[in-house]
């Protein structure tokens, strides 16, 4: 298993050039079901993850191949399905669970496994199994499989959730796309990623409205065609690299960052005492002096602040001054990082989904173990402002998540490079 050595280097200033968005591209990859058609997806990431998703969409049936190292993804389910979701690629990745609606509205029924735990929280599936029943799915629980099936296909329907599930959102829509008659879907998730795949949908010829909204309307069509559609920009790795050079000091400029896209995670930086400013290529980070500003963190759906940014938030909280509270709404096991970051003598105490940060002047490196996908990058930023050496293990966790983060980090002037191998 491969680790990350990172050794405190001092302000850090270059360009980042942020790629398509890992949770977009993961619920984009599964729409080429709906249709007989091709689908291209140009501006993807190149992670672990979309390889896992690639995987999947071939086990059942499609076609997939990949252009510009990876960049332009070409897929194509014309010929006949499995409506089967295999265990040993789901227990990979939850994020094969968005296979279930397409699959349902594409051939009346599917057997869908069921993820299992997770590090950060149970992450049941009864929203996402709710919202499609109310489209006429009967969906039962057998030998850790979801088998679901219609009696003749999808029928529209009016759908309140009873919390804005990003997943559920996106199974719904895409289920809904190929039903019979109009949906409503209320209290929806409104998550950039969402309007991302409905901006492709409706390239395929679907008929929606409300995206980024509580209430997403779709108007179910027969059929839907291909589509060339490009990935929208990865907020999560965006706010990840704005952290660089605000908890090492110095000036990064991230290429094709959006404020419109992290407005609540600005507000935080500005209250910190980190400036951001937008340029024509994108988004620029810059210490202004002196230590950060202790701010306190509530974790919320879009456009509250992500829970995937909490991580590396509580990094940058670790050398304020002052006292911050972060509290985790989303997810119930979310400060796995907590304790690693306290290994590199950070003062935190987690109280349930609270976690009160003493920021101290300076951290010191240590070797510390990645949990999960944004509990490592949170490590790495860390490392970047501590004192002597980190090594991070276990990354095949961030592997699934950010592209070439050693590039580039180290094109900004970051001491950071990769141990292959090892324990
Ligand atoms: C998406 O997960 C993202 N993953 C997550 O990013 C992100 O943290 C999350 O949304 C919240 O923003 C992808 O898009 C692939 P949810 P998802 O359904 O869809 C509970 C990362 O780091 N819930 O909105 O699984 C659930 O347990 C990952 O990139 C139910 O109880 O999130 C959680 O507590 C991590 N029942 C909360 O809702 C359900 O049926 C939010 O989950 C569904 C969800």
């Amino acid at each position: 298993m491969d680790s990350i050595l990172v050794k405190g280097n001092g302000p850090l200033n270059g360009a980042i050039p942020i790629a398509g968005a890992k949770n977009a591209c993961l619920a984009l990859m599964p729409a080429t079901l709906l249709s007989e058609e091709p689908l291209t997806l140009t501006n993807a990431p190149r992670l672990s993850d979309i390889r896992t998703m690639t995987s999947l969409l071939q086990s059942l049936g499609a076609e997939v191949s990949s252009l510009q190292d990876g960049k332009v993804i070409t897929m194509s389910s014309h010929g006949v399905l499995n409506p089967t979701a295999d265990y040993d690629i789901v227990r990979k990745m939850r994020a094969s669970n968005l296979v279930l609606g397409p699959l349902l509205a594409r051939l009346g029924h599917a057997v869908v496994s069921l993820p299992g735990g997770c590090a950060i929280g149970a992450r049941p599936m009864d929203i996402h199994i709710d919202a499609l029943a109310a489209l006429g799915a009967e969906i039962d629980l057998r030998d850790g499989y979801l088998h679901a099936k219609t009696q003749g296909g999808l029928t529209g329907a009016v759908h309140e959730m009873r919390f804005a599930s990003v997943g559920a959102t996106e199974n719904f829509v895409m289920a809904a796309t190929l039903a019979k008659g109009t949906s409503v879907l209320s209290n929806a998730a409104r998550e950039p990623e969402i309007v991302d795949l409905v901006h492709c949908l409706r390239r395929m010829g679907a008929e929606i409205e409300g995206e980024g909204t509580p209430t997403i309307t779709i108007q179910g069509v027969t059929a839907l065609r291909g589509a060339t559609h490009p990935v929208v920009t990865d907020r999560i790795e965006l706010g990840t690299y704005m952290l660089a050079p605000a908890i090492c000091g110095g000036e990064v400029e991230c290429l094709g960052g959006r404020i419109d896209l992290l407005a609540a995670f600005c507000e935080k930086l500005d209250a910190a005492g980190i400036s951001v400013t937008e340029t024509e290529r994108g988004l620029k980070v810059a210490r202004r002096n002196g230590r950060v500003r202790a701010v306190d963190v509530v974790t919320e759906p879009f456009p509250g602040f992500p829970t995937d940014l909490q991580a590396q938030m509580m990094a940058l909280l670790c050398t304020a001054e002052g006292t911050s509270v972060l509290e985790e709404r989303i997810f119930e096991n979310r400060f796995m990082h907590a304790p690693e970051l306290m290994r590199m003598g950070a003062r935190i105490e987690v109280h349930g989904g609270h976690a009160t940060v003493t920021g101290v002047e300076r951290l010191r490196g240590a070797p510390v173990m990645a949990t999960d996908l944004r509990a490592s990058v949170s490590l790495i930023l860390a490392g970047l402002a501590a004192e002597g050496e980190t090594v991070v293990s276990r990354v095949y966790h961030l592997d699934r998540g950010y592209e070439r983060v050693e590039e580039k980090l180290s094109a900004c002037g970051a001491k950071i490079e990769r141990i292959k191998g090892g324990a």
